[in-house]
C-alpha cells in the first residue's frame, strides 16, 4: 500500500479517503486515474496539483458521485461515496470546475433551492452571510444570466457552502476571478478551515497552493508522484534559484537546469556550492549577467522539477515517486 501513514490530522477518521482509485474512459482504452491512494485528515487544507489532464477533476467527480470509479473506494468521513451516497454527499460542499447554473433563478433563489435540496430550513441568515462574504449582496436579486463569469463562480462557491458541509472541495475556484475576490475568497475559506472545515483545493495558481495548503499531492498522468507537507516539499528539492537577465546564449552545460523566459533565466541549485559553480560557469563563458538575484525556490520550481521527472526523491515519498514516474 502506498501513502498510508502520511495523514497529519489528529482525528483518526479521515475526512476523505481515496483507496486504489482508477478511472478509465473510452471503454477502458484510456486510463485517467491509476491506483490513486491517499487520505486527507479532518481539518486539513489540502492541495491537489497537476498539469491539465492529470486527472484532478476526474478524482473530484468520483468523490462527488458524478462519475463512477472503474476500481477502488472513496469515502467521506467514513461514508462510501457509492454505497452510502446520500450520507457522503451531505458532508461535501463542491465547487465544480465548470460553470453550471440555472438561468431562470436569481442568486438568492438558487441558494434557497440548494438549501432545500439538502433539507436545510430557515437558512436566510447564513445565505445573507455567504452573500456578504462573497461580495454578492448587491446581486442577490439579479438573475443568474445577468452575472459576469467571475460572479457566477462566486455563486457556485456560495451554493457549495449553503448546507455548511464539513468537507469543502474547490476545483479551480479562482479561475477567472479578479484579484480582490481571490483575496476575500481565501480569507473566507481560511476562516472556515480554522473553524474546523476540511478543504481540498485544486488550482494552477501555485503561489495560492503554497500559501494555503498544509499538504499537497501532485498528480501526473493519473498517478500520484508526490505527496507531502508543503514545507517539506519545498525543503527537500532545489533550495535556491538564481534569477538574472542576459542577452547572450547560455553555456550549454547549464541548459538542462535552466528555465528561460525571454531574457530572464532561472537556474536551480541545491546548495551554495552549486550556486558558486553556476556563477563560475557563467564567468568562464563570458556570459554577461544583469540583475542577478538568488532566491528560494518556490512551489512552481518544485512542481516543474517533479513534473519533468527529474526530482530527487525524498525518503518519505521515494516509493511513490518511483512508482509514479516508472510508467
Ligand atoms: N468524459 C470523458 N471522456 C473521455 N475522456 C475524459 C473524460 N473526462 C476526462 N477525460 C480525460 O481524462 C483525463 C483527465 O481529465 P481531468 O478533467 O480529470 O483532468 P484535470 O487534471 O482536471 O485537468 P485540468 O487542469 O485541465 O482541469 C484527460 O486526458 C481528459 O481528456
Ligand atoms: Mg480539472
Amino acid at each position: 500500500m502506498r501513502e498510508q501513514n502520511t495523514s497529519t490530522a489528529g482525528k483518526s477518521l479521515p475526512a476523505i479517503s481515496f483507496q486504489n482509485v482508477s478511472k478509465t474512459y473510452r471503454g477502458g482504452q484510456f486510463r485517467a486515474l491509476d491506483g490513486v491512494s491517499f487520505d486527507i485528515g479532518q481539518g486539513e487544507f489540502f492541495g491537489l496539483l497537476g498539469p491539465n489532464g492529470a486527472g484532478k477533476t476526474s478524482l473530484i467527480s468520483i468523490l462527488a458521485g458524478l462519475a463512477q470509479a472503474s476500481g477502488g473506494q472513496v469515502s467521506v468521513l467514513g461514508a462510501d461515496v457509492v454505497k452510502d451516497y446520500a450520507a457522503a454527499r451531505r458532508q461535501l460542499g463542491i465547487v465544480p470546475q465548470e460553470l453550471v447554473f440555472d438561468p431562470f433563478f436569481s442568486v438568492r433563489e438558487s441558494l434557497r433551492i440548494q438549501s432545500g435540496y439538502f433539507g436545510v430550513r430557515n437558512n436566510e441568515a447564513w445565505i445573507d452571510e455567504l452573500l456578504h462574504e462573497l461580495g454578492l449582496s448587491d446581486k442577490a436579486n439579479a438573475n443568474m444570466r445577468q452575472l459576469s463569469g467571475g460572479m457566477k463562480r462566486r455563486v457556485l462557491v456560495a451554493q457549495a457552502l449553503v448546507h455548511r458541509p464539513p468537507v469543502i472541495v474547490l476545483d479551480e475556484p479562482t479561475a477567472g476571478v479578479d484579484v480582490e475576490l481571490r483575496q476575500t475568497l481565501w480569507q473566507f475559506i481560511a476562516r472556515l478551515n480554522r473553524e474546523g472545515h476540511t478543504v481540498l483545493l485544486t488550482t494552477h495558481y501555485l503561489e495560492e497552493a503554497e500559501a494555503l495548503c498544509g499538504r499537497l499531492a501532485m498528480l501526473k498522468q493519473g498517478r500520484i508522484v508526490a505527496l507531502d507537507r508543503t514545507s517539506d516539499l519545498l525543503k527537500g528539492r532545489a533550495a535556491s534559484m538564481l534569477r538574472f537577465k542576459t542577452d547572450a546564449a547560455l553555456p550549454e552545460v547549464l541548459l538542462p537546469q535552466a528555465r528561460i523566459t525571454g531574457r530572464i533565466v532561472q537556474i536551480k541549485a541545491h546548495d551554495a556550492a552549486e550556486v558558486e559553480q553556476v556563477l563560475a560557469t557563467l564567468r568562464a563563458a563570458h556570459c554577461p549577467v544583469e540583475d542577478l538575484e538568488i532566491g528560494r525556490a518556490d512551489l512552481e520550481d518544485v512542481f516543474l522539477e517533479i513534473m519533468q521527472g527529474e526530482a530527487r526523491p525524498q525518503a518519505q515519498t521515494q516509493a511513490q515517486v518511483q512508482e509514479g514516474v516508472a510508467a
